[in-house]
């Protein structure tokens, strides 16, 4: 059989303004369950930079064409062509026109949830990247603005509830008909991918707010019905979002309504649309017994994600696809930073680098590797990535550290006088941090256009003859795909010289000047710096807050990071001194494993966690973080070739059991110490409380010492709040196996009604470390609670085997890689996205060793032999082989 065609790629260099404009778009849609029926009024015109005397092409994607009008006259045959996929207007006049369109979908039968379809009956609509193009033919392209009202019409007891972007200005009955309707418009010009409607019998909670400059916004949260006790923690994110943004980026919200609707089937986590926010209800729904303290994180994060858009990404939105981190990798750092704010910022700064360079750095080291700024897709839905999201946050951020916290608000605000209402360019964004510092950002633009992630090579030394202390730094970008020769980075190294006594020593270079803010910038391939009236040995914090998202390789010893473990006053680089000892001495067990010698414990590893344990004026939440001994996907990234899964496993495994055994006492304390007084309570400080607890937890489990059993099996039983039930759970899952079932099927009695908590269930079984776990998987399919048609259960269950059990979805004899494949050939055709997403697990496939590397390559070649593949899958197969 033949491969399916394979479209030519989309390229940045190609871009060029469209021909037609929008200006407005009338809206009239008649919501039905099989047959709705979408009629659209385009006010459009020539643009006037576009190529003259050019047809009028339109965007479709699986449309059916009802009829279509010129000005109000019917259309030749063949004046125009149309296809699923497109519609021509071969020669229409070159003046401003009006053309209505009418076509028929079918939303309850769509099963990729773009476009327009149907969640539990509510009618909803999803159109960022492209999927407005799959409601009705139009240019289907960021750089369209039109002014949009929407006229909604549904029976009244199927959809009591009409949401649209904007305000509402009317409603309404169908006179003669059990229909009602309402009209919304949108004042606030916008590209078709902002565009929502949601229809449907949902409850509602409402609360106001008054912006700075005293307008009064009514705000609402729709949910399931039933559920809007569940709803108040996302509407106090919602308010202390919109405070912090006029506070923070002089951001204020401009509309008189802002709605928020919670789904339960939905693709991503959640999206900006104008005026009316859609969220998959994971990212909404919360309370004490069925979130735990990292849902409630993820919820405050993802709501102020989506608030944030409003003005980085709607207001100001992106020219074309290729600049989807103008918007994303902006509205990634102001979320971050908004969360700094809310909590401990050191604490999120280490979990926001943690997952940085769980996702992102393993995404740059393999075949999937991309610049944050893409010159070249097949499929826009596969580039929002780790690369584009998070490490365009921390492009965003070296920004920041580079021009100060004053130049950064200065081109902030340039950016938006300038850049109001329109679709802009990464080279736009960068232009107002010129302007308004006077700064040459032109080699900083590099970080857009280059992929992989730079190294430094970092060589300290003292000269006590000279009083002067030396440091010695070399950066290398390795080759990526399509990129085999690389330029030098401009890199912004916040650095510092720990005197003996724990001091930072000022920071003057030879020729008397000292770094702004202790920030070396790193510009060429090696640099020396010679700092003076160095007159004791210090130890070098390197790259603190992690200033720059690169892998840092020195020449410090063991003693000088237990040192700086003790005594760095940048809390971040407290902690990255604990990692690199617990990394180095993990790689070496790990390959003291394969090769079945002895090693010596961790001695020094222990004892840097020992200090922190016993160290009452640090936060508790940052204790937590040191004790967490790094996953087995960050050391099987750091070791970096011919990993063996299992041996990183039990390398990992020991270095626990080792801390267990040696701190029983103190991390048995710790957790007696730190139990939570009186009811639960989401706040940081809580959170951070339950995190360490729960970290000590799990280590004297693992080790069987400090009654860590008894103790999981207590807090099971006891627990008033998911976050200790959950850990509970696991504790007793992975390290109590003659508990297993009983707790299992405890837990799964107590919220069989409750399908957000019944994910935690699939995904923690998933997890299981042992041979078992694929047929269990395979089982659970089977399960009456699963669905392949509701994409958090695909993730909770088959997401949680690929990506979260490293020894299992890896297994020797290739089962594991098998499963996978066949699961996402069988998603493909009714869910491309999620499909596509999900093989992404093999991201870091040609790290494996060479028998595992063999049997994944097998799977993908597998794939890519399929016939009538989406092209989502298509192209991830055919970059993870090329
Ligand atoms: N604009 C995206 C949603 C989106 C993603 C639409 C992919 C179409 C394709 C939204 O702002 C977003 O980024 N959501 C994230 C969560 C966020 C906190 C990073 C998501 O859905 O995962
Ligand atoms: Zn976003």
């Amino acid at each position: 059989m033949m491969r399916d065609a394979d479209p030519s790629p989309v390229r940045l260099a190609d871009y060029r303004p469209p021909d037609w404009l929008v200006d407005t778009v009338d809206l009239d849609i008649s919501l039905h369950p099989t047959a709705t029926v979408i009629r659209a009024r385009l006010g459009m015109r020539p643009n006037p930079v576009g190529r003259e005397g050019s047809p009028i092409v339109l965007d479709g994607d699986e449309l059916v064409l009802k009829s279509l009008t010129l000005d109000g006259e019917r259309l030749a045959g063949n004046a125009y062509s149309v296809t699923p996929s497109s519609l021509t207007l071969l020669a229409p006049p070159q003046r401003p026109l009006v053309l209505e369109i009418e076509t028929r979908l079918d939303p309850s039968a769509n099963t990729k949830l773009m476009g327009l379809y149907r969640s539990s009956g509510t009618y909803c609509t999803q159109c960022e990247a492209e999927g407005f193009r799959r409601i009705t033919y139009f240019p289907d392209r960021p750089d369209v603005l039109a002014v949009y009202t929407t006229r909604i019409e549904a029976e009244r007891a199927e959809a009591p509830v009409l949401l649209g972007n904007g305000n509402k200005v009317e409603e309404g009955e169908v006179p003669g008909t059990d229909r009602h309707f309402a009209v919304w418009h949108d004042p606030w010009p916008k590209p078709c991918y902002l565009f929502a409607l949601v229809g449907g019998r949902l409850d509602r909670i409402s609360d106001r707010f008054v912006t700075a400059t005293g307008r009064e916004v009514e705000l609402g949260i729709y949910v399931e019905p039933g559920k809007t006790a569940r709803a108040g923690y996302a509407m106090d994110a919602l308010k202390r979002s919109m405070r912090w943004d006029e506070e923070v980026f002089g951001c204020e919200y401009d509309l008189d309504v802002f709605n928020i609707v919670a789904v339960a089937d939905f693709n991503m986590g959640a999206m900006e649309n104008k005026g009316l926010n859609v969220f998959n209800d994971k990212y909404v729904l919360a309370t004490p017994e069925t979130a735990t303290d990292n849902d409630y994180a993820s919820i405050e994060g993802i709501i102020a994600h989506e608030y944030f858009h409003n003005w980085t990404g709607n207001r100001i939105t992106c020219r074309d696809w290729f600049q989807l981190c103008l918007k994303e990798g902006l509205t990634v750092f102001r979320d971050q930073e908004f969360s700094s704010d809310q909590r401990s910022r050191p604490v999120k700064r280490i979990i926001d680098v943690r997952l940085l360079k769980a996702y992102q750095f393993s995404e740059d080291a393999g075949p999937l590797a991309h610049p944050v700024r893409p010159s070249t897709y097949r499929e826009i839905n596969n580039f929002y990535t780790a690369t584009v999201y998070e490490k365009g946050a921390e492009v965003v951020r070296m920004l920041k550290t580079l021009l100060g916290p004053e130049g950064f608000r200065n081109g902030m605000d340039l950016y938006f006088e300038r850049h109001d209402g329109q679709a802009a360019t990464i080279e736009d964004f960068l232009a107002c941090f010129a302007d308004a510092t006077g700064t040459d950002l032109a080699h900083f633009a590099l970080w857009y256009a280059q992929s992989g992630t730079p190294q430094l090579t970092v060589t300290g030394e003292w000269n006590p003859a000279e009083n002067s202390y030396r440091l010695d730094v070399e950066q290398t970008l390795p080759p990526t795909p399509g990129q085999p020769d690389k330029q030098p980075m401009l890199i912004p190294l916040a650095i510092g010289l720990v005197s003996p006594s724990g001091e930072d020593l000022p920071l003057t270079l030879a020729d008397g000047t000292s770094p702004a803010g202790g920030v070396l910038t790193i510009d060429s391939a090696r640099h020396s710096f010679v700092f003076r009236d160095v007159p004791e040995r210090p130890v070098p914090s390197l790259n603190r807050g992690f200033s720059a998202p690169v892998r840092l390789a020195s020449n410090l010893s063991t003693e000088d990071l237990v040192f700086l473990a003790r005594h760095d006053r940048d809390p971040f680089n407290r902690f990255e001194a604990v990692q690199t000892i617990a990394f180095a001495y993990l790689i070496e067990a790990t390959q003291a494993v394969s090769s079945g010698r002895n090693l010596p414990g961790p001695e020094a590893l222990i004892a840097a966690m020992a200090a922190s344990l016993a160290d009452p004026a640090l936060d508790p939440a940052f204790v937590g973080q040191v004790l967490t001994v790094p996953s087995e996907g960050d050391i099987a990234r750091e070791i970096g070739r011919d990993v063996d899964p299992d041996a990183v496993y039990a390398a990992r495994r020991n270095l626990r059991r080792a801390i267990g055994t040696a701190l029983a006492d103190p991390l048995a304390g710790a957790f007696e110490r730190f139990a939570a007084p009186g009811p639960y309570s989401p706040d940081a400080a809580s959170a951070g409380r339950r995190t360490l607890r729960n970290t000590c937890l799990g280590l004297l489990a693992e080790a069987g010492t400090g009654d860590g059993i008894a103790r999981a099996l207590g807090l099971y039983r006891a627990a008033d709040n998911m976050t200790d039930r959950l850990q509970a759970l696991m504790t007793l899952v992975h390290y109590a196996p003659e508990q297993r079932d009983e707790a299992l099927g405890d837990f799964y009695e107590r919220f069989r009604d409750d399908p957000l908590v019944i994910d935690k269930w699939f995904g923690i079984q998933a997890q299981i470390a042992e041979p078992a776990t694929l047929d269990r998987v395979r089982e659970l399919t089977g399960h009456p609670a699963f669905s392949m048609r509701n994409p958090n259960r695909v993730r909770a269950l088959i997401g949680s085997f690929a990506t979260g059990n490293p020894t299992q979805f890896n297994r020797a004899d290739g089962a594991g890689f098998n499963f996978l494949t066949d699961t996402v050939l069988d998603l493909d055709s009714a869910n491309p996205q999620l499909a596509a997403r999900l093989l992404g697990a093999f991201k870091s496939w040609r790290v494996l060793e060479a028998g595992r590397r063999i049997q994944a390559e097998a799977a993908l070649r597998r794939v890519a032999r399929t016939s009538g593949l989406s092209p989502d899958v298509t192209d991830i197969v055919t970059r993870s082989l090329a």
